[in-house]
């Protein structure tokens, strides 16, 4: 029994096997292994979700299992009750927990306490789901990562930049992290990730030059709301465009994990060009998701 808490977690070998079922997959969808037959599996959220929640309700139900969903703030957890008393109750009764929440303590706590099966549908540290998916993209798009450029635009600091920079530390392609300084992962970060492929840029132009692949995310993170006017001031410059795109390879494709905010961090010429992309990727955490659960009760 293994678990997904984290990128940093995996080994580059898990990566790549959790991606290539995931292409199979999604190939012949219809020979997907009963492996959750007997199963009822539990989704707490203490955020919106619409991608991961969809995708693992679907998901589970594929493997034969049966799932239930928890608004954690429907439950007693909204009142106060422990994490982990509430880990140990679910774990006499569910057989696996999809968590997103905001402090990947609790999801480590809850992971140690229930003796489940525990998968991380996002914290505020890192978004695993949706970095597999995304390289189960650039495998089926660009052939694989091996010898390609990377770079991450926007909040260099968030769930899924720092999940991308655990993926080019695990898989070695070079990672370029374009931000603003004060929304950079902070020096005892980049000391413990200790990849000298990734790098960070403060310039939009020099951080895109030579990319592969152009990603971005919201600039405002579930949680991070009240910061909402200064991060839309200092972030304007970093907007992923046409007039931005030209820096990039010629054939570059442009990934968002979504939602999109049209106008912010992608004009809405750029994204409905690379709609085909950035949809895959929004497809994929189903069939990725399946490969994960498949791996992790092997
Ligand atoms: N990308 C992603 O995780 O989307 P949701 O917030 O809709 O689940
Ligand atoms: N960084 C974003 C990802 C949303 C899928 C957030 O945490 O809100």
């Amino acid at each position: 029994m293994k678990n997904l808490l984290s990128i940093e977690a995996l080994t580059a070998r898990e990566i790549s096997d959790i991606v290539e079922l995931g292409i199979s997959l999604r190939k012949n969808r219809a020979a997907t292994p009963k492996v959750l037959n007997g199963q009822c599996w539990a989704l707490i959220f203490n955020k919106s979700s619409t991608r991961t929640r969809v995708s693992f309700e679907v998901g589970i139900r594929e493997l034969g299992g049966d799932v239930m969903f928890l608004s954690g703030a429907e439950t007693q957890l909204g009142r106060g009750e422990p994490v982990k008393d509430t880990a140990r109750v679910l774990g006499r009764m569910v057989h696996g927990a999809v968590i997103r929440t905001y402090a990947q303590a609790d999801v480590e706590e809850f992971a140690k306490f229930s003796g489940l099966p525990t998968i991380n549908a996002l914290t505020d540290d890192e978004h695993p789901c949706q970095i597999l998916a995304d390289l189960q993209v650039m495998q089926e798009k660009l052939g694989g990562w091996k010898g390609r450029k990377v770079c991450f635009l926007g909040d260099g600091d968030c769930n899924v930049a720092r999940s991308w920079m655990w993926a080019a530390a695990r898989l070695g392609f070079e990672l370029t992290v374009g931000a603003p300084k004060v929304f950079q992962p902070p020096a005892d970060f980049m000391e413990r990730l200790n990849a000298k492929n990734v790098s960070l840029s403060a310039d939009p132009k020099q951080a895109v030059a030579g990319a592969d692949v152009v990603y971005t995310d919201v600039w405002i993170s579930m949680g991070k709301e009240k910061e909402s006017a200064r991060r839309l001031r200092l972030l304007k410059p970093w907007q992923i465009n046409e007039t931005l795109m030209k820096q990039a390879r010629k054939n570059a494709i442009v990934m968002h994990c979504l939602p999109a905010y049209r106008g912010k961090e992608i004009s809405s010429e750029t994204l409905e060009k690379h709609a085909d992309t950035i949809f895959s990727e929004a497809e994929n955490r189903l069939h990725v998701q399946k490969a994960v659960i498949v791996w992790m009760l092997r």
